[in-house]
């Protein structure tokens, strides 16, 4: 395929295309009557249990979706993220976050040199920092031991390490790693927000990590400046050398905040903000609070799926087929949005991660080479742990509209409960939902079975399930560091591989730009309507409007 021809005219989208009337003659509950059929779709590794017989797929939809990746030419971009070229082509950057988990000896080339040492170096700097920091032997300024941190940072300066650490928090290793200290974040600007981030905190007790690619993100800074005031009118304007500490790739801009370059924490511009989990952006809040050994563990799981997702055939390489079924779904079968569906407590901001590290690298309208796609890409991700989404959400999923589901479970429990005389324990009966669920939206229920059941006419209908509604399920053993690392990687690069399929470039974000820079515009009438009493001017009259209102009621 030359590189400006879309995906959509190669010949393997053409025939997944005429293919889609014979899948959808089929009813899924006929399609989980073919044993073989399903011993084909499911898949192990290192742990993890990958089920996805209750997609509307055969064997020869996925003969078709491999044609199709080998059309997108899948293995030739997979080997060129690894190899650092700059496949982030509006940015000229390599994209390159496998190399943040990689071990010590490997070597990852970006722009001909070796990143490898580099990242270690700063996972060398977290460990040593982190360790003074947990021992004490750094104190703050009236020389208590720093036991609170407040990360400041928004969208992947925040929702990974977030995801992680609510995922982290009641796993009883982590647990034990973390006794007596509070890890708290602080994303949005609202003012809500900072002051929940700091009530009941002492800032003799508290260390403030400022996380910022950039180091200019509006929010980020103005709640940077904020804590630096709380900082300093508490304990004095030289009290944020010990009690500031920051993450960016824009050192400089560190530096020029009042920021010791000595305690800054680099990374690098082939890491995308919404792939910086494993760079200091969440190794150093993560450390702080459970300690670098256990984190290094969260790193290793995501190395593993590295390799897997590097090496594996594709008929059995997870994120490959994870992508491929989701892009069978959007592009072909026409379902516009995914569920993502844990049947873990712990995992309550994993969806909130996703739908950042999705919607922002898989939502556009253009090919790599600037050409209008004739199909849409991306999906509208969002989710809620199991039990709890099927009181909220789930009847639209099994009545109204088909959405295909991830529905992510766990062998062990992180938090065994076992109440004497219950039928079953806390776990059971939450995995009791897990394998009821996709069986309910794949099955359905008929009119005939609701009649063998003595349903009244009039409500057949109404409790009829028609099913054929798809969804997967991931298995994983148990919910520790290096699991959580697993399924981190699992979606990053599931999520790579629909970009590679749609040919779009997954790894910029041009689209939050026009909304930032038209709020700079606003933030300046603001100032000068409150400061110089400027009328509102330059802006529609619906926006005229609004401001004008809001200008009133706020100087009132
Ligand atoms: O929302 C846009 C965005 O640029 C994200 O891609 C990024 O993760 C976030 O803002 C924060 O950026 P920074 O880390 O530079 O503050």
């Amino acid at each position: 395929m030359a590189s400006s021809t879309l995906i959509c005219d190669t010949d393997p989208w053409k025939e997944l295309k005429a293919h889609v009337d014979d899948i959808k003659k089929t009813h899924l509950r006929n399609l989980m009557s073919d044993s073989h059929r399903c011993n084909s779709m499911m898949v192990e590794f290192d742990g993890l249990f990958l089920d996805y017989t209750r997609q509307q797929a055969r064997q020869d939809t996925m003969d078709k979706l491999l044609r199709l990746a080998q059309a997108a030419r899948l293995k030739e971009k997979i080997r060129k993220m690894f190899g650092g070229e700059h496949i982030n082509s509006t940015e000229n950057r390599s994209v390159l976050h496998v190399a943040l988990r990689a071990p010590r000896d490997k070597v990852i080339c970006s722009d001909g040199k070796n990143v490898v040492p580099e990242v270690w170096k700063v996972l060398d700097k977290i460990n040593e920092f982190s360790e003074k920091i947990r021992s004490g032997s750094w104190v703050g300024e009236t020389g208590k031991a720093l036991m609170d941190v407040i990360a400041v940072g928004i969208g992947g300066s925040f929702l990974g390490p977030l995801f992680v650490h609510t995922a982290l928090q009641t796993d009883p290793e982590a647990m034990a790693c973390s006794k007596g200290r509070q890890l708290r974040f602080l994303a949005n600007v609202d003012p809500v927000d900072v002051a929940k981030s700091i009530t009941g905190l002492n800032p003799e007790t508290t260390l403030v990590v400022v996380v910022s690619k950039t180091f200019t993100t509006a929010e980020t800074m103005l709640n940077a400046r904020t804590l630096r005031e709380w900082i300093s009118t508490a304990l004095g304007p030289q009290a944020v050398a010990k009690h500031m500490v920051a993450v960016s790739t824009n050192l400089t801009l560190v530096e020029k905040f009042g920021i010791d370059p000595n305690n800054a924490f680099a990374f690098w511009d082939w890491v995308g903000g919404r792939y910086s989990v494993c760079s200091a952006v969440g190794i150093l809040p993560l450390s702080l609070q459970y300690g670098f050994p256990l984190v290094e563990k969260f790193l290793k799981g995501a190395s593993s799926i590295d390799q897997h997702f590097y090496s594996e055939s594709f008929e059995k390489n997870i994120p490959v087929l994870l992508g491929l079924l989701s892009v069978w779904n959007v592009s072909f079968l026409g379902y516009p949005a995914r569920a993502i569906l844990p049947y873990a407590q712990a995992l309550e901001k994993f969806a909130p991660h996703i739908q950042q590290l999705s919607m922002e690298s898989n939502g556009k309208g253009v090919s790599i080479d600037g050409i209008p796609l004739p199909f849409e890409t991306g999906e509208i991700d969002f989710g809620e742990p199991g039990t709890n989404g099927q009181h909220s959400f789930y009847q639209l999923i099994h009545q109204g509209r088909v959405i295909p589901c991830d529905f992510i479970g766990v062998v062990k429990t992180q938090q065994p409960v076992y109440l004497k005389g219950e039928l079953v324990s806390n776990h059971d009966e939450l995995m009791s939902n897990f394998f009821a669920q996709p069986d309910a939206l794949a099955y359905g229920k008929t009119p005939e079975e609701l009649r063998s059941e003595n349903v009244a006419e009039h409500l057949i209908p109404h409790k009829t399930f028609t099913g054929n509604r798809p969804s997967l399920s991931l298995l994983l053993p148990s919910l520790n560091a290096y699991n959580i690392g697993q399924l981190l990687a699992i979606y990053e690069h599931r999520i790579a591989v629909q970009g590679f399929i749609w040919g779009i470039n997954s790894f910029d974000q041009w689209g939050v730009e026009l909304g930032k820079s038209l709020a700079t515009q606003v933030r300046k009438q603001l100032h000068a309507s409150r400061t110089e009493g400027e009328p509102v001017k330059g802006f529609n009259h619906s926006t005229t409007t609004l401001i004008t209102k809001y200008l009133k009621a706020t100087s009132d």
